[in-house]
């Protein structure tokens, strides 16, 4: 087993949102999920954290986020635990400071998803051990992450860089990667209808940043304008948890925002790559996608089917990155 490669001393500290964490801790987690990848590729033990308990807190669904964190804690040598809403009183018969004080004596760390962002602060505040966010309405800071590190990979650099986004621009995967681009120095251009830009706190928020780092933060609406010389094309669900119900009035709206292979050739350049959080809407495959093509006609949604498998689409090597990054995670502040 090689030295434990924390590079950086983030040790006891929550991962909540981008933000709270420096251009050099950011950068320095992606690195140590670079390395973290070639050790598991080399088959080199890395299991630093044995005898430790970890719990995973899911409120909403996950396949990437779960599993990642499972099979991050496993290589670790970590025990998990999988508690979902119905496995625990939390919020209902328990108030979550009384969850954290109980789970803080248990664990070592607790992964967390669910929705109010104030619930993994909370968990945070009185657990006093490591909590990971696992994906909040607001933010989903691992996702991020993953997606750097993806960035990283491909252009061997984070310089020089222009991310697009299209699609909602206020959820949480948006936010994280807008946030994280400013601190990370990449530019970033969110491409939304009006009414679904992100909010000036977090526009601003993200100016600063990019100030700081060189950047620059473009909220745009035309497509087509937006792509023209990106790096990346980035988009998203329509409709995220918990908000079901606006699935019509936004397919109305991000309709002209699917990125397509007309959209993709209009950026100008020839090695722009595709990504995508997943779960992904792009064919009938889902009993979700024959419910949309039977009620409205539709096959794809926010990328077509072409798209998502094209030689351009990184959406795999993106969620296997989901792995290595919550790796680096728990490994830097739990190790
Ligand atoms: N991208 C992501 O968080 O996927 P899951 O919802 O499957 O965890
Ligand atoms: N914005 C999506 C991301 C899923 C990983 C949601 O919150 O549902």
């Amino acid at each position: 087993m090689s030295d434990i490669p924390t590079h950086l001393n983030l040790q006891g500290q929550s991962f909540l949102k981008e933000s709270d964490y420096t251009q050099e801790d950011l950068n320095r987690l992606i690195d140590m999920a670079i390395d973290l990848k070639q050790q598991k590729q080399d088959g080199e033990p890395h299991n630093y954290l044995q005898n430790k308990n970890i719990a995973l807190i899911f409120e909403k669904s996950s396949t990437r986020t779960r599993a990642a964190f499972t099979v991050a804690a496993n290589d670790l040598g970590a025990n998990v635990e999988y508690l979902n809403k119905n496995d625990l009183q939390l919020g209902q018969k328990e108030s979550i400071r009384d969850t954290a004080l109980v789970l803080g004596r248990l664990f070592d760390g607790i992964a967390y998803r669910g929705f109010a962002h104030t619930n993994v602060e909370t968990l945070a505040k009185y657990g006093g051990i490591p909590v990971w966010n696992g994906l909040t309405n607001e933010w989903h800071p691992t996702q991020s992450l993953a997606d750097f590190m993806t960035i990283k990979e491909h252009f061997n650099t984070l310089e020089d860089l222009t991310v697009t986004y299209l699609g909602d621009g206020r959820n949480n995967v948006a936010r994280s990667l807008m946030i994280a681009a400013a601190i990370l120095g990449v530019n970033i251009r969110i491409c939304a209808p009006t009414a679904l830009q992100p909010d000036t706190e977090t526009i601003e928020l993200a100016r600063q940043f990019a100030e700081q780092h060189d950047s620059e933060v473009s909220i745009m609406t035309d497509p087509h304008s937006a792509v023209k010389q990106a790096d990346v094309l980035y988009t998203d669900v329509l409709v995220s948890m918990g908000e079901e119900e606006h699935f019509e009035e936004r397919l109305d709206m991000l309709q002209a925002y699917q990125v397509n292979d007309e959209l993709l050739q209009a950026t100008g350049k020839n090695d722009t790559i595709f990504l995508h959080c997943l779960p992904a809407f792009h064919n009938t495959e889902t009993t979700y996608g024959q419910e949309i093509a039977q009620k409205y006609g539709i096959e794809e949604m926010e990328v077509t089917d072409q798209v998502f498998y094209s030689d351009s689409s990184k959406v795999f090597d993106q969620a296997e990155n989901r792995l290595h990054t919550i790796k680096a995670v728990i490994l830097a502040t739990m190790g």
